[in-house]
């Protein structure tokens, strides 16, 4: 495809002009649609995952009721790490029957060969392009290290991970090989998706947030550095989000990204200052917003794409992940608002 027939969001991610913003939500296929949950009465969370069929299926509902400009992957930051060898639940989220506490732990974690170890993601890659209209692109992605680490080594779901984070105070070294061993396999594993067809790769820091911004620059963002430096030759657009991390903005912008995933909580055009202009944003609509009367939502709409301004490079999105309990009518609002709000204003 040509720089003119670029989907509008790999365009907006590549910094250039586009007709209108364009817009996705970050879980977009999950439990808020009915047709999801119809897929999920027959099929627990991990057969989901591991069957390209149905994975594909369920990436594609929110493209089918919604206007939006981009799928994304269904599957799960965890899938890869059970392609590693490690032994995974749902419970809503991921539990580990073994955490990683031990060097001996450590060694058990195998490479990753996408194609040996977790085929389904990029056959459910190649299912999903092979459907999707050629305006809407195809995101691929990966949690990033830190955040895999923060699972694996707490064991389950928790709010600050304290587990996690004395760990990586009590074990620097195990840490550090931890981290760079899941750095090597989110590289293999997001090239894997690149090309089998994803358009772009994001990468969830959903817990980077919780480090002071020392251990921020020293922990967490070195592997992330890498993957970043790993995958540029792929020339696909990186998306680096960091869940609670306005704090850590300027040592975001130190790494060689094209986007920057922004929460609710902070402004876009305070972000844009920080980043600079060759880092694109994505963001920020507080998920909580979708639970406004349609008028009040469509001025909290209007508001991020105001706060974002007429510079191009900006992506709508939620700060965060969509509620389960969100009504499906006002997605469909947010998606049409974003299209004609922004269109509106290019041509003001
Ligand atoms: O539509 C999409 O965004 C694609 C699918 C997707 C899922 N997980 C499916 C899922 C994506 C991109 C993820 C990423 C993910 N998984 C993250 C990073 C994003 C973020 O929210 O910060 C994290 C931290 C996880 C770990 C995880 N997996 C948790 C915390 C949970 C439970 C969350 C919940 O909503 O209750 C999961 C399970 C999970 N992953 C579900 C879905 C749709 C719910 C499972 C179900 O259907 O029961």
């Amino acid at each position: 495809m040509d720089a003119q027939t670029l989907p509008p969001i790999i365009a907006a991610m590549r910094g250039q002009p586009t007709p209108h913003t364009p817009v996705w939500v970050m879980r977009q296929a999950g439990r808020y649609l009915p047709e999801y949950r119809a897929v999920r009465a027959k099929t627990d969370f991990l057969t989901l995952t591991r069957t390209a069929e149905l994975a594909a299926e369920v990436t594609l509902q929110p493209i089918r009721r919604f206007a939006l400009d981009a799928a994304i992957l269904f599957s799960d930051i965890m899938t890869p790490v059970e392609g590693m060898g490690v032994e995974i639940a749902f419970n809503p989220g991921p539990v580990i029957a073994k955490p990683i506490r031990t060097a001996a732990d450590i060694a058990q974690l195998r490479d990753l060969v996408p194609e040996r170890d977790v085929p389904f993601v990029m056959e459910s890659v190649r299912q999903v392009r092979a459907e999707l209209p050629k305006h809407v692109g195809l995101i691929g992605f990966a949690g990033a290290p830190f955040t895999l680490f923060c699972y694996l080594v707490s064991g389950k779901p928790s709010k600050e991970f304290g587990t996690a984070r004395s760990f990586v105070q009590a074990e620097p070294q195990l840490t550090a090989q931890v981290l760079d061993k899941l750095a090597d396999a989110m590289i293999v594993y997001l090239a894997a998706q690149a090309q089998a067809g994803a358009q772009a790769l994001m990468i969830f820091d959903s817990w980077g947030g919780l480090l002071g911004r020392d251990a921020f620059r020293e922990i967490a963002l070195p592997p992330v550095r890498k993957i970043v430096a790993g995958l540029k030759h792929l020339g696909v657009p990186i998306v680096y989000f960091c869940n609670n991390g306005w704090t850590l903005l300027d040592h975001v912008a130190t790494l060689d990204i094209d986007v920057a995933g922004l929460d609710w909580r902070g402004s876009i055009k305070t972000a844009r200052q920080i980043l600079g202009p060759k880092i694109a944003v994505q963001g920020n609509l507080d998920p909580a917003a979708l639970f406004a009367a349609p008028d009040v939502l469509k001025s909290r709409v209007a508001a991020v794409i105001d706060d974002a301004g007429p510079a191009p490079g900006h992506i709508f999105n939620l700060g965060h992940g969509i509620w389960p309990e969100t009504d499906p009518d006002q997605v469909g609002r947010l998606v049409d608002h974003v299209h004609e709000y922004s269109i509106k204003r290019r041509s003001a």
